[in-house]
């Protein structure tokens, strides 16, 4: 049937008005959102968690901030139900249970943390909506900020959980870096990952390939202030990365989906492993079925960041465009075909966005 003669019936009266408040609950929730990144940036959650009940001055201060955006910024976090307010001293709180899930002591589960990136795609909204329209993508360079959040939200899942996790769950690996290999990290971005792992296996050698510029910089800085001499970073396109055998083991970390060319870098991956050696994907965990995912807790915010970023930048270069949530089944179909036959995939305690695929040589 073709829109011209569709004829749509009249709506429900109580399902409009269900979900008007549907609607509502998501408009004040992105509200939220906006008021807690800019909590998360000027420390404030932090400041709070570790303050008595205080008026807007005495936090104003302890977080050296202005007191009159602090009290608006208070405000409107006392109407959301994050923090608690008391009228008759004219004090606010933020509560333990919910400092446990806004702090940066929370790591890993500091959740304000994530609200940074709404604020982010927000500055280029305009530019994809032209994208829309005339096809085409945006790069990295449009998106200022992300090597900086990125950093800052995979080191809290790195230091909760690479060392004393990750590498245990893969049979013999720790034993094998312990002895001394050669490692390669694939889309390294800020080598924090690749650092750990070179501070902790001092006999193995580790390289981190990166397309950015601005995050093998940062990733060899934290080497050097680490005093590290086994981990060496390199500006390199991976889809162009042409070596055989030459690696024990081969990560590749949040870094396949967003690629332009994506089989390719596997196909590159495959044949830089030497025989034996083994190639871990961390991708997001989904499922590749539209009807599958809504289950997911995070869903709506992996599609938010897929479509203002990793489908994207993919597109801006007439690349795949596969997405953030091109899930498992997708993610072993492209694994196989690039010589992956044995795949293990694992969760891993700590990390609730991934699920890390275990590939063998
Ligand atoms: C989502 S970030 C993940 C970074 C890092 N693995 C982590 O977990 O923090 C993806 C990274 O892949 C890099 N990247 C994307 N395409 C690339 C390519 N063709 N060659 C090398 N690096 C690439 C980006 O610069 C970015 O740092």
């Amino acid at each position: 049937m073709t829109s011209a003669h569709y004829a749509p019936a009249e709506p429900d009266p109580a399902k409009v008005e269900a979900f008007a408040g549907r609607m509502l609950d998501v408009l004040n929730s992105a509200s939220i959102a906006g008021l807690a990144s800019i909590g998360h940036q000027a420390g404030l959650f932090d400041v709070m968690a570790a303050m008595p009940p205080s008026s807007s001055e005495q936090i104003a201060r302890a977080a050296d901030l202005d007191e009159r955006y602090v009290r608006e910024w208070l405000a409107g976090l006392v109407t959301g139900g994050i923090i608690d307010y008391d009228p008759a001293t004219l004090t606010y709180a933020l509560p333990p249970e919910r400092a446990a899930l806004l702090t940066r002591d929370a790591g890993p589960d500091n959740l304000a943390f994530f609200a940074q990136y709404i604020a982010l795609f927000g500055t280029v909204e305009q530019k994809l909506l032209e994208c829309f329209r005339h096809g085409g993508g945006l790069t990295y360079a449009d998106y200022p900020r992300f090597q900086a959040l990125q950093r800052e939200e995979t080191a809290a899942i790195y230091d909760a959980s690479l060392l004393e996790r990750t590498i245990p769950s893969i049979g013999g690996l720790a034993q094998q870096l312990t002895a001394g290999v050669e490692v390669a990290d694939i889309g390294c971005g800020s080598g924090h990952a690749l650092n750990l792992l070179a501070r902790a296996f001092p006999k193995s050698s580790f390289t981190g390939y990166d397309i950015s510029e601005e995050a093998i910089a940062a990733a060899r800085a934290e080497a050097d202030q680490w005093g590290l001499t086994n981990a060496t970073f390199v500006i390199q396109d991976v889809a162009r990365l042409d070596l055989a055998a030459s690696y024990d083991f081969i990560m590749a970390f949040d870094a396949i989906h967003d690629q332009v060319v994506p089989r390719t870098v596997l196909a590159n991956i495959r044949r830089a492993l030497r025989p034996g050696g083994t190639f871990l994907m961390v991708d997001f965990n989904v499922s590749s079925n539209l009807e599958e995912q809504g289950g997911h807790p995070l869903a709506p915010s992996i599609y938010l960041a897929s479509f203002f970023h990793c489908m994207t930048v993919s597109l801006a270069h007439g690349g795949e465009g596969l997405g953030a949530m091109w899930g498992q089944q997708k993610a072993l179909e492209y694994l196989a075909e690039a010589g992956f036959g044995n795949v293990e995939i694992k969760e891993v305690e700590g990390d609730m966005l991934n699920a890390y695929y275990i590939c063998r040589t």
